[in-house]
């Protein structure tokens, strides 16, 4: 699997060929590497955690361009789908659907999920995570969340061996939490920090966070950077 971080939890990720995009907020995203969007070719589906803009990002505009299909909870889906949008995977917590050369599997996350319209706060579907699978790797995005004890259980049944964890506190868990979360809670092989270094606001770094980790190995990506996991 072929993972290249976009900045904040931007991530293309390819498996046997089936291109993905997680969380793409990338117009207005500080770190987003320039130049990156001319040379992606294909997108087969974009995954979204929640509707928070920093995550939902360009993924109408994207989705459109490239003709792919969103994944995201039943919810979004028809709140994307009331813009315009057309093509959908919906699902929610627990299920798993196939796309392509992986398996993606849409799991909780202890966070909100709304957007603004017309100067009201509005809540869209509930914050997840995902568990991507493919033939020999699978990958842990974690979205925005807190810890929680039922990562063990994500753990148990998927036993994902990258890890996407939020390490920018504030909003999402900092570096204490992604720490424990390696330590205690998931046997990742990799750990990618995310969710860092893109607004002032977020505080936690990978400097921090590595430090506190005894278990796996983290793999701090540049934006744009691409590593083969
Ligand atoms: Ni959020
Ligand atoms: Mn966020």
């Amino acid at each position: 699997m072929k993972l290249t971080w976009l900045g904040h939890s931007a991530f293309h990720c390819s498996f046997a060929g089936t291109d993905l995009l997680i969380d793409p907020f990338w117009t207005g995203n500080p770190t987003f590497p320039e130049g990156f969007e001319p040379r992606l070719a294909k997108v087969d589906r974009i995954l979204v955690t929640h509707v928070h803009g920093d995550h939902l990002g360009d993924t109408a505009r994207l989705a459109q361009k490239y003709d792919a299909t969103v994944m995201a909870q039943y919810e979004v889906c028809e709140y994307l789908g009331a813009r315009g949008l057309s093509k959908f995977e919906p699902m929610n917590t627990g299920g798993t659907v196939a796309a392509g050369g992986c398996r993606v599997s849409m799991v909780p996350a202890f966070h909100s999920s709304t957007l603004v319209e017309d100067g009201r706060v509005v809540c869209v579907g509930d914050p997840v995570g995902f568990v991507i699978a493919g033939e020999n790797t699978s990958v842990y995005h974690a979205g925005d969340t807190s810890v929680f004890g039922d990562m063990a259980l994500i753990g148990r049944m998927w036993r994902p061996k990258v890890g996407l964890l939020p390490i920018g506190d504030r909003f999402t868990m900092g570096p204490e939490g992604a720490a424990y979360v390696c330590n205690e809670l998931l046997e990742f092989e990799t750990v990618v920090p995310m969710h860092w270094g893109t607004f002032p606001m977020l505080s936690g770094t990978p400097e921090a966070f590595a430090a506190l980790v005894r278990r796996g190995r983290v793999r701090t990506l540049r934006p744009g950077e691409a590593a083969e996991l």
